[in-house]
């Protein structure tokens, strides 16, 4: 714990052999809060996406941290217009297109057991240095946090990223910190309230997604207490400087040309330093998981001994 590291041989056999349980522990492995790390990446991106992409300039801009694709729309935002010619900006966004196709196709057959209930979230270019960003304080990623969307709550559905460090020399710098059930338990009760069914209610979630994938799949798609704990612990883990100074912690460094994928919005993380790196993102069903009773949302509904989504 946290990093398994899968080789490309111990990949292909799993693969290829229908070794199923040999991924189902690593399904296991991943829900209960564990980085999948594959030393080289199984989707090796070719030469002139490569190109491409590592000569996007982009400028730090509080509206655009990264470029977004999304696949549901086929839509490409974030990339600067004034720094990128017309054509490039096509190019950028086949590119993105191909990427989220490959690593969808990838984990079809990487993660058989979820038999693919899970919707295709945006993908993600972050082309800028990670070191030394400034960044408003809950916008921050070089502070511990779990992830939580804002605005386009998830239900209980899980957050899963799958990253590509297309660096061709440099590490991507994590961190990475403990289980849910022990993060959680150090924030509530106690600094945080438990989430409560009421809570949410009165504040009026009535916040409907944007992604018209979710909301046809997911009808009334809007804040559940689930969501609004999820936000608020976020927020509390980033904003607790005695958390981040003392928490049990790991430092991990991701190969130029390897990619990793864990549950975001459960383990704890942040990214200390690198440039250029994919990312596409899953929306998982938490009844699709090996381990079901692992998803936050179990783990928050048996402690708050109530429904939450
Ligand atoms: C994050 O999800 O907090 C940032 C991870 C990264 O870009 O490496
Ligand atoms: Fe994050």
């Amino acid at each position: 714990m946290p990093v398994h590291s899968i080789s490309p041989a111990a990949l292909k056999r799993a693969l290829s052999g229908g070794e199923t349980e040999q991924i189902r522990s690593w399904c296991a492995a991943l829900e209960a809060g564990g980085v999948l790390y594959f030393p080289e990446t199984p989707l090796p991106i070719s030469a002139d996406d490569l190109d491409t992409l590592l000569g996007q300039q982009q400028t730090e801009s509080k509206l655009h941290k990264n470029i977004a694709y999304k696949p549901k729309s086929d839509e490409l935002t974030g990339v600067d217009a004034k720094t990128s010619p017309g054509a490039s900006v096509h190019q950028v966004h086949d590119v993105m297109r191909r990427y989220s196709q490959t690593v969808e196709r990838f984990l079809t057959r990487f993660l058989a057991p979820y038999r693919q209930r899970w919707v295709l979230d945006y993908a993600s270019y972050r082309p800028l240095e990670e070191k030394g960003r400034d960044l408003a304080l809950r916008r921050r990623n070089d502070l511990l946090h779990t992830d939580a969307f804002p605005t386009r709550p998830t239900r209980g559905w899980r957050i899963l990223r799958f990253f590509q460090n297309i660096n061709p020399t440099r590490t991507r710098d994590w961190v990475v910190g403990e289980p849910f059930s022990n993060v959680v338990g150090s924030f509530a009760p106690g600094k945080l309230a438990m989430p409560r069914a009421d809570n949410i209610l009165a504040r009026g979630g009535k916040q409907l997604a944007t992604a018209t994938g979710l909301a046809k799949l997911v009808p009334q798609w809007k804040r559940t207490p689930y969501d609004e704990f999820m936000m608020q612990l976020h927020n509390a883990m980033k904003e607790d400087t005695e958390f981040q100074d003392t928490c049990a912690k790991e430092y991990v460094e991701f190969a130029p040309g390897s990619s990793w994928m864990v549950y975001t919005e459960t383990v704890p993380h942040a990214v200390l330093a690198g440039q250029y790196a994919l990312e596409q993102t899953f929306l998982v069903d938490p009844a699709a998981l090996v381990t079901p009773e692992s998803a936050p949302v179990a783990v928050l509904e048996k402690m708050a001994g109530a429904r939450l989504v």
